[in-house]
């Protein structure tokens, strides 16, 4: 059998997509199953983009381009981050175009950390994050995050963890698994310690523009001293549902972008030209009532998931301000988060992830992803009520 190299022993995954994959296999056998598990909007991507996009292929954008993005692209992003953050600070230079925002985490982290470095994330928080740094041979530290401050941190458990080898802290705000967002006067505490300490961030910010009601996305990148030492990832996935174009980017100080932008070119070359003009279309104001229609849906489909949760016996659901996420604690069923996912997924033919799934300090919940219709929404609730009703008679 062929050899397979050691690193890859350090390399993690990400469970959202296996769940997947037991569930079309039940689905297989006659079983219905909703689907909560996947992180993507149901929604098709707005029109506009995908007229953009044919309208390039039509135009002759099927060459390939500069690593880091054709020019015009980068200048969008450059715009359109300037723009939502509310300042004027990113110029093209320091943009790269990535096939999807994930392989910014990748890059990002290859760029910047040494072996040995350590790295402190947030822990329940996305999976692929723990798995880059472990591949690096850095050392991950997890954040907790805690259900009793609405899934955020406590500035003091993050100040108790950095060591003069702490290298990087990764930020995701809106949360992906929680739904937590960080606040205004939280990001200043962490920008104040990570300046004293000479912490570079990486900040996940692909669910910028999901939030609800009066929270709004702040990014770190906001305070006085933090652009130059953060690397922002954002991406057309979430905000414009178009997570099968695989379309992000990254901000990062100039010389950084610069070995992205080569380590970009050792693996894809670059991203897909037509799609990058279709990611112009996406980032202009004319997309802008198609996400204002998508947050008001998503809203709505929040309040659904999270009161019908808190009547289920055994959960208890915190109302989240960003992201399309719920992440119900669980203890009350008796149950370990794996067991009340198989549990759902068997018993209920409801797909969600373990908490688990996302880190250690995610025992005792669930997470499911409410970018599904209302009437799913409602099915999955009275099957996950009945169930857990006879379970705990
Ligand atoms: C926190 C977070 N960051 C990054 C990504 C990756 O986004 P993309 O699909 O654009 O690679 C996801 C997708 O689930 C996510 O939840």
């Amino acid at each position: 059998m062929m050899h397979v190299a050691q690193r890859i022993s350090r390399l993690g995954t990400e469970t959202a997509f296996e769940v997947l994959v037991r569930a079309r296999a039940l689905e297989a056998q006659g079983k219905n199953i909703v689907h909560l598990e996947i992180g993507e909007p149901d929604f098709d991507t707005p029109p506009n983009i995908i007229k953009a996009a044919k309208d390039a292929l039509d135009n002759g954008f099927t060459h390939y381009g500069p690593a880091a993005g054709l020019p015009d692209a980068k200048q969008a992003i450059a715009d359109y981050v300037n723009k939502t953050r509310g300042y004027d600070l990113w110029k093209p230079e320091e943009v790269v175009f990535t096939p999807g925002a994930k392989p910014i985490m990748f890059f990002g982290m290859m760029a910047v950390v040494d072996e040995g470095d350590e790295v402190i994330y947030p822990n329940p928080g996305f999976p692929i994050y723990e798995s880059v740094i472990n591949y690096l041979n850095a050392v991950p530290v997890p954040l907790p995050l805690r259900e009793d401050r609405e899934f955020s941190f406590d500035v003091a458990d993050l100040e108790a963890r950095i060591t003069p080898k702490t290298r990087m802290l990764i930020l995701n705000t809106p949360q992906n698994p929680t739904g937590g967002v960080l606040t205004r006067e939280q990001l200043k505490q962490i920008a104040e310690l990570c300046i004293k300490h000479d912490i570079i961030v990486l900040s996940d910010e692909i669910y910028s523009q999901v939030t609800y009601g009066d929270f709004k996305h702040t990014s770190i990148t906001e305070f006085e001293g933090m652009k130059e030492r953060t690397m922002i990832l954002d991406g057309f996935s979430k905000t414009f549902a178009m997570t099968g174009w695989r379309m992000g980017y990254g901000l990062f100080p100039e010389h950084i972008a610069k070995v992205v932008a080569k380590l970009q070119t050792n693996v894809t070359s670059c991203t897909s030209s037509f799609s990058q003009m279709a990611g112009i279309e996406a980032l202009s104001d004319r997309t802008l009532p198609y996400v204002a229609e998508f947050l008001k849906e998503f809203e709505h489909r929040r309040n659904v998931i999270v009161d019908g949760l808190n009547q289920i016996p055994g959960f208890r659901c915190h109302l989240p301000h960003g992201a399309f996420y719920v992440f119900p604690n669980i203890e009350g069923t008796g149950m370990t988060s794996q067991e009340a996912a198989d549990f759902l997924l068997y018993e209920a033919g409801v797909a969600c992830l373990s908490g688990t799934a996302f880190g250690a300090h995610g025992e005792g919940f669930i997470r499911f992803s409410y970018a599904n219709s209302i009437d799913n929404i409602n099915e999955a609730l009275n099957r996950i009520d009945t169930k857990i009703r006879a379970r705990m008679k």
